[in-house]
Protein backbone atom coordinates (compact mmCIF):
# COMPACT_ATOMS: atom_id res chain seq x y z
CA UNK A 1 0.00 0.00 0.00
CA UNK A 2 1.39 3.99 -0.87
CA UNK A 3 1.49 6.04 1.78
CA UNK A 4 0.88 9.59 2.05
CA UNK A 5 2.03 11.80 4.90
CA UNK A 6 1.69 15.69 5.54
CA UNK A 7 2.05 18.00 8.71
CA UNK A 8 0.48 21.43 9.91
CA UNK A 9 2.47 23.56 12.08
CA UNK A 10 1.28 24.85 15.22
CA UNK A 11 2.57 28.25 14.58
CA UNK A 12 -0.80 29.79 14.72
CA UNK A 13 -4.58 28.84 14.61
CA UNK A 14 -5.92 26.23 11.63
CA UNK A 15 -7.29 27.70 9.20
CA UNK A 16 -10.17 27.45 6.37
CA UNK A 17 -6.86 27.09 4.02
CA UNK A 18 -5.01 24.88 6.13
CA UNK A 19 -8.58 22.16 5.88
CA UNK A 20 -9.41 22.82 2.00
CA UNK A 21 -5.47 22.58 0.93
CA UNK A 22 -3.98 20.16 3.58
CA UNK A 23 -6.50 17.87 5.67
CA UNK A 24 -9.46 17.34 3.12
CA UNK A 25 -7.10 15.87 1.33
CA UNK A 26 -6.01 13.62 4.20
CA UNK A 27 -9.61 13.09 4.84
CA UNK A 28 -10.36 12.14 1.68
CA UNK A 29 -7.55 8.90 0.88
CA UNK A 30 -7.66 7.68 3.77
CA UNK A 31 -8.96 4.79 2.57
CA UNK A 32 -7.06 4.53 -0.39
CA UNK A 33 -3.41 4.73 0.88
CA UNK A 34 -1.39 4.12 4.42
CA UNK A 35 -1.99 7.73 5.75
CA UNK A 36 0.22 9.49 8.35
CA UNK A 37 -0.82 12.33 9.62
CA UNK A 38 1.82 14.46 12.40
CA UNK A 39 2.10 18.13 14.19
CA UNK A 40 5.03 19.97 12.91
CA UNK A 41 5.57 21.30 16.27
CA UNK A 42 9.60 21.70 15.60
CA UNK A 43 9.20 23.62 12.54
CA UNK A 44 7.17 26.37 14.63
CA UNK A 45 9.95 27.34 16.72
CA UNK A 46 11.80 28.65 13.70
CA UNK A 47 10.06 32.04 14.48
CA UNK A 48 9.50 33.14 18.25
CA UNK A 49 6.67 31.08 20.05
CA UNK A 50 5.03 31.44 23.48
CA UNK A 51 5.57 27.77 24.96
CA UNK A 52 2.26 27.43 26.67
CA UNK A 53 0.49 28.72 24.12
CA UNK A 54 2.65 26.32 21.70
CA UNK A 55 1.64 23.21 23.96
CA UNK A 56 -1.88 24.04 23.70
CA UNK A 57 -1.84 24.37 20.05
CA UNK A 58 -0.45 20.94 19.14
CA UNK A 59 -3.16 19.51 21.30
CA UNK A 60 -5.44 21.66 19.11
CA UNK A 61 -4.09 20.81 15.48
CA UNK A 62 -4.49 16.64 16.55
CA UNK A 63 -7.94 17.40 18.05
CA UNK A 64 -8.61 19.11 15.21
CA UNK A 65 -7.52 16.63 12.46
CA UNK A 66 -9.84 14.31 14.23
CA UNK A 67 -12.68 16.42 14.28
CA UNK A 68 -12.12 17.03 10.50
CA UNK A 69 -12.73 13.32 10.01
CA UNK A 70 -8.98 12.10 9.97
CA UNK A 71 -9.77 8.50 11.13
CA UNK A 72 -7.24 7.39 13.72
CA UNK A 73 -7.88 3.93 12.98
CA UNK A 74 -6.87 4.97 9.41
CA UNK A 75 -4.12 6.88 10.38
CA UNK A 76 -0.96 7.25 12.39
CA UNK A 77 -1.31 10.49 14.59
CA UNK A 78 1.80 11.81 15.98
CA UNK A 79 3.96 15.06 17.13
CA UNK A 80 7.04 15.38 15.65
CA UNK A 81 9.59 16.36 18.59
CA UNK A 82 8.53 12.91 20.13
CA UNK A 83 10.79 11.65 17.50
CA UNK A 84 14.13 12.60 17.73
CA UNK A 85 14.83 10.84 14.36
CA UNK A 86 13.44 13.53 12.47
CA UNK A 87 16.23 15.84 13.76
CA UNK A 88 18.46 13.46 13.49
CA UNK A 89 17.73 12.67 9.72
CA UNK A 90 17.91 16.13 9.17
CA UNK A 91 21.24 17.12 10.52
CA UNK A 92 22.67 13.81 7.94
CA UNK A 93 20.20 15.55 4.83
CA UNK A 94 21.58 19.16 5.97
CA UNK A 95 25.50 17.55 4.80
CA UNK A 96 23.77 16.52 1.74
CA UNK A 97 22.13 20.23 0.31
CA UNK A 98 23.93 22.76 -1.35
CA UNK A 99 23.89 26.47 0.38
CA UNK A 100 22.02 27.41 -3.35
CA UNK A 101 19.38 24.81 -3.49
CA UNK A 102 18.03 25.87 0.44
CA UNK A 103 18.87 29.64 -0.70
CA UNK A 104 16.31 29.37 -3.09
CA UNK A 105 13.40 28.07 -0.97
CA UNK A 106 10.69 31.63 -1.84
CA UNK A 107 8.98 30.58 1.36
CA UNK A 108 12.18 31.43 3.28
CA UNK A 109 13.16 34.68 1.50
CA UNK A 110 9.34 35.80 2.45
CA UNK A 111 9.65 35.05 5.67
CA UNK A 112 12.83 35.83 6.48
CA UNK A 113 11.89 39.51 4.96
CA UNK A 114 9.60 39.74 7.67
CA UNK A 115 12.19 38.74 10.56
CA UNK A 116 14.48 41.37 12.62
CA UNK A 117 17.12 38.93 13.24
CA UNK A 118 16.08 35.60 11.22
CA UNK A 119 17.24 32.00 12.57
CA UNK A 120 19.19 29.72 11.21
CA UNK A 121 16.34 27.28 11.83
CA UNK A 122 14.33 29.32 9.52
CA UNK A 123 16.99 28.68 6.39
CA UNK A 124 17.31 24.96 7.08
CA UNK A 125 13.68 24.28 8.06
CA UNK A 126 12.67 22.64 4.50
CA UNK A 127 15.33 20.50 5.15
CA UNK A 128 13.86 19.15 8.61
CA UNK A 129 10.94 18.90 6.47
CA UNK A 130 12.59 16.58 3.72
CA UNK A 131 13.25 14.48 6.85
CA UNK A 132 9.94 14.26 8.16
CA UNK A 133 9.01 13.14 4.74
CA UNK A 134 11.69 10.68 3.58
CA UNK A 135 11.80 9.15 7.01
CA UNK A 136 9.14 7.41 6.32
CA UNK A 137 9.26 6.85 2.93
CA UNK A 138 6.39 8.85 1.90
CA UNK A 139 4.83 8.24 -1.68
CA UNK A 140 2.99 11.26 -1.44
CA UNK A 141 2.72 14.19 0.11
CA UNK A 142 -0.65 16.19 0.52
CA UNK A 143 0.17 19.89 0.35
CA UNK A 144 -1.36 23.30 -0.78
CA UNK A 145 0.84 24.62 -3.67
CA UNK A 146 3.07 26.57 -1.15
CA UNK A 147 4.54 23.66 0.34
CA UNK A 148 5.43 22.54 -3.43
CA UNK A 149 8.68 23.88 -4.02
CA UNK A 150 10.10 21.98 0.00
CA UNK A 151 8.78 18.94 -1.31
CA UNK A 152 10.75 19.31 -4.58
CA UNK A 153 13.81 19.97 -2.67
CA UNK A 154 12.60 16.38 -0.42
CA UNK A 155 12.75 15.09 -4.01
CA UNK A 156 16.41 16.42 -4.90
CA UNK A 157 17.81 15.10 -1.39
CA UNK A 158 16.10 11.99 -1.72
CA UNK A 159 17.88 11.32 -5.21
CA UNK A 160 21.14 12.38 -4.37
CA UNK A 161 21.45 10.78 -0.87
CA UNK A 162 20.38 7.46 -3.10
CA UNK A 163 22.92 8.12 -5.62
CA UNK A 164 25.71 8.59 -3.22
CA UNK A 165 24.79 5.96 -0.97
CA UNK A 166 22.66 3.46 -2.68
CA UNK A 167 19.13 3.06 -2.88
CA UNK A 168 17.69 4.00 0.87
CA UNK A 169 14.76 6.46 0.34
CA UNK A 170 11.45 6.64 -1.76
CA UNK A 171 11.18 9.51 -3.91
CA UNK A 172 8.13 11.29 -2.54
CA UNK A 173 5.62 13.51 -4.99
CA UNK A 174 3.66 16.54 -4.01
CA UNK A 175 0.12 15.51 -3.61
CA UNK A 176 -1.65 19.42 -4.63
CA UNK A 177 -5.76 19.62 -4.94
CA UNK A 178 -7.47 20.61 -8.02
CA UNK A 179 -9.54 22.82 -6.39
CA UNK A 180 -8.52 24.69 -3.28
CA UNK A 181 -4.17 24.37 -3.73
CA UNK A 182 -3.94 28.54 -2.57
CA UNK A 183 -7.08 29.64 -0.42
CA UNK A 184 -6.57 33.41 -0.34
CA UNK A 185 -7.05 35.88 2.30
CA UNK A 186 -10.75 37.39 2.60
CA UNK A 187 -9.44 41.22 2.22
CA UNK A 188 -6.57 40.59 0.21
CA UNK A 189 -7.46 37.82 -2.32
CA UNK A 190 -4.02 37.91 -4.12
CA UNK A 191 -2.61 36.63 -0.91
CA UNK A 192 -2.98 32.83 0.70
CA UNK A 193 -4.98 33.12 3.16
CA UNK A 194 -2.24 32.32 6.25
CA UNK A 195 -2.26 31.43 9.55
CA UNK A 196 0.52 33.93 10.33
CA UNK A 197 -1.01 37.04 8.47
CA UNK A 198 -1.07 40.29 10.60
CA UNK A 199 -4.50 40.45 10.85
CA UNK A 200 -7.73 37.90 11.03
CA UNK A 201 -9.94 39.71 8.92
CA UNK A 202 -9.24 38.36 6.05
CA UNK A 203 -8.63 34.95 7.78
CA UNK A 204 -11.72 32.24 8.58
CA UNK A 205 -10.35 30.38 11.45
CA UNK A 206 -11.77 26.32 11.99
CA UNK A 207 -12.64 28.27 15.50
CA UNK A 208 -14.37 31.12 14.34
CA UNK A 209 -18.05 31.51 15.71
CA UNK A 210 -20.66 31.72 13.12
CA UNK A 211 -20.89 35.43 13.35
CA UNK A 212 -17.55 35.65 12.99
CA UNK A 213 -17.41 33.86 9.89
CA UNK A 214 -20.45 35.65 8.66
CA UNK A 215 -19.09 39.13 8.90
CA UNK A 216 -15.72 37.83 7.03
CA UNK A 217 -17.35 36.14 4.27
CA UNK A 218 -19.60 39.22 4.10
CA UNK A 219 -17.18 41.75 4.21
CA UNK A 220 -14.92 39.98 1.74
CA UNK A 221 -13.51 41.97 -1.15
CA UNK A 222 -14.72 41.47 -4.36
CA UNK A 223 -14.89 43.58 -7.92
CA UNK A 224 -16.97 46.28 -9.41
CA UNK A 225 -17.99 44.19 -12.18
CA UNK A 226 -21.39 42.44 -10.55
CA UNK A 227 -21.01 39.29 -12.27
CA UNK A 228 -20.28 36.02 -10.82
CA UNK A 229 -17.53 33.64 -12.86
CA UNK A 230 -14.33 32.67 -12.46
CA UNK A 231 -11.29 34.91 -13.24
CA UNK A 232 -8.32 34.42 -10.84
CA UNK A 233 -6.41 37.15 -12.11
CA UNK A 234 -9.16 39.90 -12.53
CA UNK A 235 -11.61 38.52 -10.31
CA UNK A 236 -9.63 37.31 -7.63
CA UNK A 237 -12.19 37.77 -5.00
CA UNK A 238 -14.81 36.66 -6.26
CA UNK A 239 -12.65 33.32 -7.47
CA UNK A 240 -12.16 32.49 -4.34
CA UNK A 241 -15.34 32.51 -2.86
CA UNK A 242 -16.04 30.28 -5.76
CA UNK A 243 -13.29 28.29 -4.80
CA UNK A 244 -13.86 27.73 -1.22
CA UNK A 245 -17.82 27.13 -2.00
CA UNK A 246 -16.37 24.14 -4.50
CA UNK A 247 -14.19 22.89 -2.31
CA UNK A 248 -16.56 22.34 0.67
CA UNK A 249 -18.93 21.30 -1.96
CA UNK A 250 -17.01 18.63 -3.47
CA UNK A 251 -17.71 20.32 -6.95
CA UNK A 252 -16.03 21.43 -9.98
CA UNK A 253 -15.27 25.59 -10.25
CA UNK A 254 -17.56 25.52 -13.48
CA UNK A 255 -20.47 23.75 -11.86
CA UNK A 256 -20.30 26.10 -9.16
CA UNK A 257 -19.91 29.00 -11.59
CA UNK A 258 -23.16 27.41 -13.74
CA UNK A 259 -24.78 27.31 -10.37
CA UNK A 260 -24.25 31.04 -9.20
CA UNK A 261 -24.19 32.85 -12.49
CA UNK A 262 -27.64 34.80 -11.86
CA UNK A 263 -26.57 35.59 -8.11
CA UNK A 264 -25.47 39.17 -7.16
CA UNK A 265 -22.59 39.18 -4.61
CA UNK A 266 -24.26 39.63 -1.59
CA UNK A 267 -26.18 36.17 -2.06
CA UNK A 268 -23.27 34.90 -3.31
CA UNK A 269 -21.48 35.20 -0.57
CA UNK A 270 -24.57 34.58 1.72
CA UNK A 271 -24.65 30.99 0.51
CA UNK A 272 -20.63 30.38 0.50
CA UNK A 273 -21.22 31.78 4.25
CA UNK A 274 -23.72 29.06 5.26
CA UNK A 275 -21.73 26.42 3.52
CA UNK A 276 -18.50 27.11 5.66
CA UNK A 277 -20.59 27.91 9.02
CA UNK A 278 -22.31 24.29 8.26
CA UNK A 279 -18.53 22.65 7.92
CA UNK A 280 -17.43 24.58 10.36
CA UNK A 281 -19.78 23.87 12.96
CA UNK A 282 -19.62 20.24 12.46
CA UNK A 283 -16.11 20.36 12.91
CA UNK A 284 -16.34 22.35 15.95
CA UNK A 285 -19.07 20.43 17.73
CA UNK A 286 -16.63 17.01 17.38
CA UNK A 287 -13.75 19.18 18.45
CA UNK A 288 -15.40 20.23 21.94
CA UNK A 289 -16.14 16.60 22.55
CA UNK A 290 -12.25 15.71 21.81
CA UNK A 291 -9.85 18.44 23.43
CA UNK A 292 -10.32 17.80 26.91
CA UNK A 293 -10.91 13.77 26.73
CA UNK A 294 -8.26 11.35 27.20
CA UNK A 295 -8.85 9.83 23.04
CA UNK A 296 -6.20 12.10 22.04
CA UNK A 297 -3.11 10.78 24.19
CA UNK A 298 -3.37 6.99 23.29
CA UNK A 299 -3.82 8.07 19.75
CA UNK A 300 -0.47 9.90 20.00
CA UNK A 301 1.16 7.42 22.40
CA UNK A 302 0.48 4.75 19.79
CA UNK A 303 1.61 7.83 16.94
CA UNK A 304 4.43 7.51 18.92
CA UNK A 305 5.60 4.01 19.27
CA UNK A 306 4.90 3.05 15.53
CA UNK A 307 6.70 5.79 14.17
CA UNK A 308 9.87 5.88 16.43
CA UNK A 309 10.07 2.15 15.33
CA UNK A 310 9.81 2.50 11.70
CA UNK A 311 11.99 6.09 12.08
CA UNK A 312 15.35 4.15 14.31
CA UNK A 313 15.61 1.14 11.69
CA UNK A 314 15.38 3.93 8.89
CA UNK A 315 18.05 6.28 10.54
CA UNK A 316 20.24 3.12 11.78
CA UNK A 317 21.01 2.70 7.61
CA UNK A 318 21.37 5.92 6.86
CA UNK A 319 24.10 6.36 9.79
CA UNK A 320 25.87 2.73 8.72
CA UNK A 321 25.78 3.84 5.01
CA UNK A 322 27.06 7.37 5.64
CA UNK A 323 30.06 5.72 8.56
CA UNK A 324 28.58 6.88 11.25
CA UNK A 325 29.26 5.50 15.07
CA UNK A 326 28.82 1.38 15.13
CA UNK A 327 25.99 0.79 13.29
P1 LIG B 1 1.71 24.99 7.02
O1 LIG B 1 1.59 24.66 8.47
O2 LIG B 1 2.05 26.38 6.65
O3 LIG B 1 0.38 24.61 6.29
C1 LIG B 1 -0.21 23.34 6.48
C2 LIG B 1 -0.80 22.83 5.18
O4 LIG B 1 -1.90 23.63 4.81
C3 LIG B 1 -1.72 24.12 3.49
N1 LIG B 1 -2.27 25.47 3.45
C4 LIG B 1 -3.08 25.92 2.49
N2 LIG B 1 -3.59 25.32 1.40
C5 LIG B 1 -4.39 26.06 0.61
N3 LIG B 1 -4.68 27.36 0.86
C6 LIG B 1 -4.19 27.99 1.94
N4 LIG B 1 -4.49 29.26 2.18
C7 LIG B 1 -3.35 27.27 2.81
N5 LIG B 1 -2.70 27.58 3.97
C8 LIG B 1 -2.05 26.46 4.33
C9 LIG B 1 -0.21 24.14 3.28
O5 LIG B 1 0.12 24.10 1.93
C10 LIG B 1 0.18 22.89 4.02
O6 LIG B 1 -0.01 21.76 3.22
N6 LIG B 1 6.20 23.11 6.18
C11 LIG B 1 4.80 22.77 6.32
C12 LIG B 1 4.54 21.79 7.44
C13 LIG B 1 5.33 20.54 7.31
C14 LIG B 1 5.05 19.46 6.43
C15 LIG B 1 6.07 18.50 6.68
C16 LIG B 1 4.06 19.24 5.48
C17 LIG B 1 6.45 20.23 8.02
N7 LIG B 1 6.89 18.99 7.64
C18 LIG B 1 6.10 17.29 5.95
C19 LIG B 1 4.09 18.02 4.77
C20 LIG B 1 5.11 17.07 5.02
C21 LIG B 1 4.05 24.05 6.60
O7 LIG B 1 4.60 24.99 7.09
O8 LIG B 1 2.72 24.00 6.34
Amino acid sequence: MKRILTGLQPSGELTLGSLIGSISQMVKYQDEYDSFIFVPDMHAITIKQDPKLLKERIRKNVALYLACGVDPSKNTIYIQSENLYHANLSWVLECNTYMGEASRMTQYKDKAKKQVNATVGLFTYPILMASDIILYDADYVPVGIDQKQHVELARDIAERFNKTYGDTFKIPSPMIPEVGAKIMDLQEPTKKMSKSADSYKGIILLLDDEKTIRKKIMGAVTDSEGKVYYDACNKPGISNLLTIYSSLKNIKINEAEEYFKDYNYGNLKKEVADVVVEKLLDIQTKYNELINGSELDKILDRGREVTNRIAKEKVEEVFSKVGLGRY
